[in-house]
């Protein structure tokens, strides 16, 4: 065996370590997730995200290489987070990915999270062909861009406020669903109707999204009609999320006349937004790239894939955590 990335994350609260070859097999991962280090804080605590990388690293990286029985001459490279995420959390992953560098003579470069979604839909057998619409839906961001080709892109626009999975957690906690909220919504939606009014935010005006104004109106919603069953509060606040979402796709397919529509983040891994999505892309006649759904939320595997593309054009970012990256190199 050679030819393998060993992919680090570690951006956020998942220590996540992979090997994938060029062709985006996936010979071994490892998520070890700080769910219950976090659960009591309804939300992650950065000092504590660190401290719990520091003690996950090394074991998981062990792990992995012993699940896949490869020695550091089967590495190319190894690719690791630099941002965007939580400094501290970065860090375990960035100076571990350095001592390593050094100490196996293999070179290390820092990846762009969000550029790891992107190629999340390469992993097994996936393929994107450019020039793409992306969407990007996780709980960190929200954005939807042009790419002529992995590294030309345009920023058509983010959110102004939460972000598509953000607002998924938060109603999801004020229905009592649990985390993670996004399954949990989904699965409610799809035994509820979407009977209430609820407000499609900036759907009708370019690319810029706003979630948090839908987040307060489904609050109100719930102190005003205890009588709505949470199945039917949960599929009117997803046929509210996906209208809004899929009048700005639909609105970049006609503006960019591209040949694929990409959709990722954790986000993605919503059957009824795929669904909406597909028939999106069907009315355009472009490709609908998804990533596998077990792809589809943070993972290393992706950072690793990401990381033949720095390879292939000769650029390799200094492991250097930055906390606030958007789509640059
Ligand atoms: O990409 P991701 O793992 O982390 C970030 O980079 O932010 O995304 C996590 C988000 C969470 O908000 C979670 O609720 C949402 O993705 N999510 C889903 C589903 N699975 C995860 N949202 C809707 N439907 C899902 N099946
Ligand atoms: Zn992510």
């Amino acid at each position: 065996m050679s030819g393998l990335i060993l992919g680090i994350e570690t951006s956020c609260d998942d220590t996540s370590v992979a090997l994938v070859d060029r062709s985006g097999h996936v010979a071994a991962i490892k998520t070890v997730s700080q769910y219950e280090v976090h659960e009591a804080f309804g939300g992650v605590y950065p000092e504590l995200a660190s401290r719990a990388h520091l003690e996950a690293i090394l074991p998981t990286i062990q792990s992995v290489m012993d699940e896949a029985s490869a020695t550091p001459k089967d590495l190319t490279a190894i690719g690791v987070t630099r941002g965007p995420g939580l400094i501290g959390s970065l860090l375990v992953g960035l100076s571990t990915s350095e001592a390593l560098s050094l100490g196996w003579g293999v070179p290390a470069y820092g990846v762009n999270h969000l550029r790891g979604h992107i190629r999340s839909v390469e992993l097994e057998d996936g393929q994107t062909e450019f020039p793409a619409v992306i969407m990007l839906v996780s709980g960190g961001h929200t954005l939807i861009a042009d790419l002529k080709d992995p590294w030309s892109y345009r920023l058509l626009g983010t959110t102004r406020d939460d972000s598509v999975g953000e607002s998924y957690d938060k109603v999801a906690r004020m229905l009592g669903l649990g985390m993670p909220g996004g399954p949990a919504i989904d699965r409610a939606a799809t035994l509820g109707r979407p009977v209430l009014r609820l407000p499609r935010p900036m759907k009708n005006e370019g690319y810029e999204f706003s979630f948090s104004g839908l987040k307060s109106s489904v609050a109100r919603h719930i102190e005003n009609h205890p009588e709505v069953s949470l199945e039917d509060m949960s599929a009117s606040f997803v046929a509210a999320c996906l209208d809004v979402l899929v009048a700005k796709a639909d609105r970049a397919l006609a503006e960019c006349k591209p040949r694929s529509l990409v959709i990722v983040g954790g986000v993605s891994a919503s059957p009824q937004l795929r669904d909406a999505m597909a028939q999106v892309a069907g009315r355009h006649g472009v490709n609908l790239c998804l990533p596998p759904v077990k792809w589809a939320t943070d993972n290393a595997a992706m950072i690793a894939m990401a990381t033949w593309d720095y390879i292939e054009r000769g650029v390799q970012p200094a492991l250097f955590p930055k906390p606030n990256l958007s789509l640059e190199t």
